[in-house]
């Protein structure tokens, strides 16, 4: 297997760096504050035992995660552990080597590595920096080939913050239908649109389409290691089952339940997480008009995270290894999620953003 380098990058800075300035997983909740959600919470979560959960997710939770959704019920809905399990569930169960695969890029890199570990070609439709990260649609009909299997999306997008115009997003629907290729959406970000409508999911325009979503970013709920797949397409939401038989089972059952106490409160969740984005949308368009020498961006539209452009130094993967090592400032260079090497990732949803911006501009300045 090809390593996943995101991940590689973070396991070895993560947990060491003095503050996280790439991040894409909000400020996250304590313990304390999810049971505080509900009154009952807190005896019920002392109480529960500790054995195997269900495969298929507990219905509670799975009528709350259908809530999320129009026109889908807790039967259209599959139970992960986070969203990179049924990434890597869905691409098993549908992808054969030699199958070709239309994915939406730059974006978190399992999305384009699972279908090549698979013995897939995949081929990028680029977003482009000049038009606000939009892709081409007419690019579509230059990347697919006859044994195109799959188009996966991935809006709001990582690492650009884009988020695709209501007329691309429906063009790009329209286009795989009309070939019957099947569609996979990571909307793990959606919900966080802080500068732009919200587009349907596209399990509510396609019955082959796959959503995938999770606790992670939009509700600041990553330890929690929930996520789902969501699809009205019943003989591959079995298929998806058999896979996570031989991967994590079940959720673990902690989690199933604090996962539904807090999407009863979603709304309320997703407006703490939109708030700080908001906010630090705000002071690092300042900061990088306070160094425009060296930076660049496009604004966010969506999501936890932004690309900045280094215009002064000649690799963002150099300049972030040392940018850690001297000052504990962590950024992620861009071609961790096939991005240039001229781009950084910004995490937006951190209230200590702005202290570790102080940090990155001093350094930049000298
Ligand atoms: C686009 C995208 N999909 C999936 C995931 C994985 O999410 P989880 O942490 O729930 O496994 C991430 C995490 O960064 C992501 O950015």
């Amino acid at each position: 297997m090809r390593p996943f380098l995101l991940e590689r990058y973070l396991s070895k800075h993560e947990f060491s760096a003095r503050l996280i300035a790439c991040a894409s997983d909000p400020d996250t909740l304590r313990l304390n504050d999810v049971l505080a959600l509900d009154p009952e919470a807190t005896n019920q979560f002392m109480a529960m035992t500790l054995g195997y959960t269900e495969t298929k997710g507990a219905l509670a939770l799975r009528e709350a995660i259908a809530g999320l959704y129009q026109g889908i019920t807790a039967d259209d809905v599959l139970v992960h552990v986070g969203a990179q399990e049924p990434i890597y569930a869905f691409m098993r169960a549908t992808l054969a080597p030699g199958d070709h695969v239309i994915c939406i890029s730059p974006t978190y890199q399992s999305l384009t590595l699972v279908a090549e570990n698979i013995g897939a070609e995949v081929a990028r439709w680029e977003a482009r920096e000049e038009a606000d990260w939009q892709p081409d649609v007419a690019d579509l009909e230059r990347l697919v080939k006859p044994n195109t299997k799959l188009l996966v999306l991935n809006t709001p997008q990582n690492p650009t913050g884009g988020l695709l115009t209501g007329d691309r997003f429906a063009a790009a629907m329209d286009f795989a239908a009309s070939r019957g290729i099947r569609v996979l959406g990571d909307e793990v970000y959606r919900g966080l649109e802080h500068a732009g409508p919200r587009l349907p999911s596209v399990v509510e325009l396609s019955d082959r389409a796959v959503s995938l979503g999770a606790m992670a970013k939009v509700y600041g709920l990553a330890g929690l290691r929930i996520g789902w797949a969501v699809t009205r397409d019943r003989a591959l939401l079995e298929q998806l089952e058999i896979v996570k038989d031989y991967l994590s089972i079940c959720a673990p059952g902690p989690s199933v339940f604090l996962a539904t106490v807090a999407l009863r409160h979603a709304d309320l969740l997703r407006a703490r997480t939109l708030s700080t984005v908001r906010k630090n949308v705000e002071i690092v368009d300042r900061f990088i008009g306070q160094h425009a020498r060296h930076l660049a961006w496009r604004r966010p539209l969506a999501g936890t995270t932004a690309l900045m452009r280094l215009t002064s130094v000649p690799s963002a993967t150099a300049f972030c290894e040392e940018l850690v090592t001297r000052t504990g400032v962590l950024l992620a260079p861009g071609p961790l999620f096939g991005a240039s090497d001229s781009h950084v990732r910004v995490g937006l949803g951190r209230a200590s953003l702005p202290e570790a911006l102080t940090v990155l501009g001093d350094w930049l300045e000298r």
